[in-house]
């Protein structure tokens, strides 16, 4: 049985929760009550979304029920989030799931770069184009910027808490919480953690030499960090795709990829691709 639903949740910012059945996206509908003087601390949870949106354009699909898509309103202070380093937030979201995640249900999430939550794929279960991990959450922030400066941050996850079985043509991409675990996931109890951990780790990034912390944070639960990675990157109206090994992240949490004779990118925005050892 879940625990029931929140309006709000102690001692944090976030103090007005709106549950729905069904929506467009929780993102959208945040940054419309953004545009139009929303609150800190607006939170939308959703059974369904009907244009559930990922990154990079893509289309994030999840039959009802089956995630926790939860989305936040920030207005974070200027001289502690910029545009350029606004995707620590992303990352201190990222660290505050994870932790819920292994405290509720026992299990131990990495984080891929940018900021999805995955799991290694037992040798023993890969299958055939596997890569070796399985996304089990996926974030998205969006900026409202006026003058160089953060007006609104909307930052939304979606997390497969209770897929029962993994739609074959995903199996080797995806999975859920109930899938590693054989139990029925409690996603209020998921999302109300989320937010209390989330408090914390976002105060703490905005606190002086906060990003500092969430940097060491994110880098310790990496499981890109050290890997041979192939990056597809957005160019103009081309994809790039480079190639190297993923050996750090700057202060803005953009990743740093050696890609040979002592030459380096830095990458701001991009699919990574883990390359498997036999293709290194
Ligand atoms: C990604 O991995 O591409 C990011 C997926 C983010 C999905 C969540 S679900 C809640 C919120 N509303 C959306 O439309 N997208 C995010």
């Amino acid at each position: 049985m879940e625990i029931a639903k929140f309006d709000s949740v102690d001692k944090t910012r976030f103090n007005n929760v709106t549950w729905v059945a069904e929506i467009p996206s929780t993102n959208t509908a945040l940054l419309e009550r953004a545009r139009s003087g929303g609150q800190e601390g607006e939170v939308i949870i959703a059974d369904l979304q009907t244009q559930g949106r990922g990154r990079r354009g893509r289309e994030w699909i999840a039959p009802a029920g089956t995630s926790l898509m939860m989305s936040m309103l920030l207005r974070p202070p200027s001289d502690a989030l910029s545009p350029s380093n606004a995707s620590l937030a992303t990352s201190a979201l990222a660290l505050s799931a994870r932790t819920a995640i292994l405290e509720l249900t026992n299990v131990n999430l990495e984080i891929k770069w940018p900021n999805d939550l995955v799991i290694d794929t037992p040798v023993d279960q890969l299958l055939d184009a596997d890569l070796g991990y399985r996304k089990v959450a996926g974030i998205l922030t969006e900026t409202l910027i006026s003058n160089a400066v953060i007006e609104a941050l909307v930052i939304g996850i979606g997390l497969n808490t209770g897929w029962g079985e993994v739609p074959p043509e995903l199996q080797s991409v995806a999975t859920s919480l109930d899938v590693l675990t054989k139990s029925e996931i409690d996603r209020n109890a998921l999302g109300f953690k989320i937010l209390q951990n989330f408090e914390t780790e976002y105060a703490a990034l905005l606190a002086p030499n906060g990003s500092q912390q969430v940097l060491h944070e994110v880098k310790k639960h990496s499981n890109t960090l050290g890997k041979r990675v192939q990056v597809h990157m957005d160019v103009t109206a081309n994809t790039q795709i480079i190639r190297g090994l993923a050996v750090d992240l700057d202060e803005c949490g953009r990743l740093i990829v050696e890609t040979g004779d002592n030459d380096s990118q830095i990458i701001t925005m991009g699919d990574v691709e883990h390359l498997r050892l036999d293709t290194r």
